[in-house]
């Protein structure tokens, strides 16, 4: 008994010692703004740094992170549920060993369906926490229920848009809600698809002055990605636009990105005092703070 008893206490110091993943919800207003070739190739960008990354395609009914490495998962997010499945199980393997798992077909009913497949979900990323640097969730457009659940859970959302007008209003939309839900929730704006440094930066600044205006709240610029010819075909040839060609704009824009998300001041100091898994069970069973 009381080797079980220090076994078990070893292992809760154990877990103490060992950081929490930082996950970073990705969402947008409008549907097709370039979520999912961000969240990919951001992913990969960070695990070219040498860090643990997951990748859940969480794209309700329209998950495409696998067709966009032109890899075929043995096993999805529905496998998972279907076949009572521990995500350990159903994590694949894309380049420089990010880990990702496929959203399947069918996923926006079985989320639908049972809250209870949710509450499986949040008890198995418990698990995974503990193991990845980052967690990176791929929400799809609008605001779902459970893609507001993750969206507050996380550590930070970044919000998509690009410059098209439609697609901003619906970003703002996006921000009006969340802030909503909770005022402290920490947001990053990405623009994509940007013709210029020159419109890149004003329509961060524009959505910047407006969130500041109408909402008082003071909104983070993670940057821009610009549009280049070199993504479509990426996405044609089922390559990462990053591999395909690390020189492109679009690669450029991303890889600056990227390295100022890793400086240590940037967003560490928006981590919320409640763990990832917490939040999502307390928002999950409605005891929103
Ligand atoms: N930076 C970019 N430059 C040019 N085209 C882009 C860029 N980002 C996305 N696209 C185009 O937009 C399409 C949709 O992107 P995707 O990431 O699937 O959007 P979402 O996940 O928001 O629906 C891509 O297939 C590609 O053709
Ligand atoms: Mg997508």
């Amino acid at each position: 008994m009381n080797d079980q008893a220090q076994r078990l206490r070893d292992l809760l110091n154990q877990k103490k010692n060992v950081k929490e993943a930082r996950t970073i919800a990705v969402l947008s207003g409008k549907g097709g703004v370039g979520k999912s070739n961000f969240a990919l190739n951001f992913g990969i960008g960070l695990a070219k740094h040498q860090k643990k990354v997951i990748l859940f395609d969480l794209d309700f009914g329209m998950g495409n992170i696998d067709v966009l490495m032109g890899l075929a998962p043995k096993k999805t997010i529905v496998n998972m549920f279907n076949e009572s499945l521990s995500l350990s199980e159903i994590i694949e393997t894309g380049p420089y060993s990010l880990s990702y798992v496929a959203a399947g077909s069918g996923l926006s009913d079985l989320f639908e369906m049972n809250d209870l497949h949710f509450e499986y979900f949040v008890n198995q990323l418990r698990e995974v926490a503990y193991q990845y640097d980052y967690i990176i969730f791929d929400l799809g457009a609008g605001l779902q229920r459970q893609h507001v659940h993750f969206a507050l859970a996380a550590h930070e959302c970044v919000v998509v848009t690009t410059t098209e007008p439609t697609s901003i209003t619906d970003a703002y939309s996006v921000l009006k809600h969340l802030y909503s839900e909770r005022e402290n929730i920490s947001l990053q704006l990405l623009v994509n698809r940007a013709v210029s440094e020159k419109e890149g930066k004003q329509t961060l600044q524009r959505l910047t002055k407006v969130v500041k205006q109408f909402l008082s709240k003071d909104i983070n610029s993670l940057g821009f990605v610009y549009d280049d010819r070199s993504v479509i075909d990426a996405v044609k040839e089922q390559t990462p636009f990053l591999l395909k060609n690390e020189k492109s704009l679009a690669s450029r824009s991303l890889t600056a990105i990227i390295d100022s998300y890793l400086e240590p001041t940037s967003t560490e100091m928006n981590r919320p005092s409640h763990s990832f898994v917490t939040k999502l069970k307390m928002l999950f069973s409605r005891k929103v703070e």
